[in-house]
């Protein structure tokens, strides 16, 4: 005997299910999280001193990361933004802000973990990214919460292209990057 019959305990799951779909802004600041994790145990192997090969692979990781997150926000998120808002200055920024990115990722790129400057231009991005974050949080998000855009279909769109570019990362992991910085 199970203490609820069956379709209660369905509707119940139905219903916790939907309360709990993470919606677009779930999604792209679950990345964020992500990668401020990330950065932070990128710190952790400075302090302990460890190998560089261990080093690039982390900061490839987030270099990755911000690559993939960055596409997603501009293939889906800010058009999205642009036309629920109006605003074109606000989502201009935003991408410019993404172009810097993409150029501090370039350097790492470009970098050998063996030269002194390595470990300073992770720094430099892991500072860059958690300005361009907040800003992101408190301008974009707040303003695109309180817009009619439908979280949910943007949250599924987000969804499958993230695993697309994943897919195709794993893949062509140097090649994806390289014509993603191109
Ligand atoms: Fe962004
Ligand atoms: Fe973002």
């Amino acid at each position: 005997m199970t203490p609820f019959p069956a379709a209660e305990s369905n509707a119940a799951d139905a219903y916790t299910m939907k309360k709990q779909a993470p919606d677009a802004i779930d999604l792209l600041d679950a990345d964020h999280l992500a990668v401020h994790a990330l950065f932070q145990s990128y710190r952790e192997l400075v302090r302990t001193r460890a190998p560089a090969l261990q080093r690039r692979a982390l900061a490839e990781e987030i270099c990755m990361e911000l690559t993939i997150h960055a596409k997603l926000e501009e293939e889906l998120f800010y058009p999205a933004v642009r036309d629920a808002l109006h605003d074109d200055e606000l989502v201009d920024e935003a991408e410019d802000q993404h172009g810097s990115q993409r150029e501090f990722v370039a350097q790492i790129l470009a970098t050998s973990p063996e030269d002194e400057l390595y470990d300073a231009r992770v720094a430099v991005l892991s500072e860059y990214v958690e300005r361009h974050v907040r800003q992101e949080r408190e301008q974009v998000f707040n303003r695109a919460l309180a817009a009619r855009i439908d979280m949910q279909a943007l949250a599924r769109a987000i969804t499958v292209r993230k695993e697309e570019l994943r897919a195709v990362s794993e893949a062509l992991r140097e090649d994806t990057l390289a014509s993603a910085l191109a």
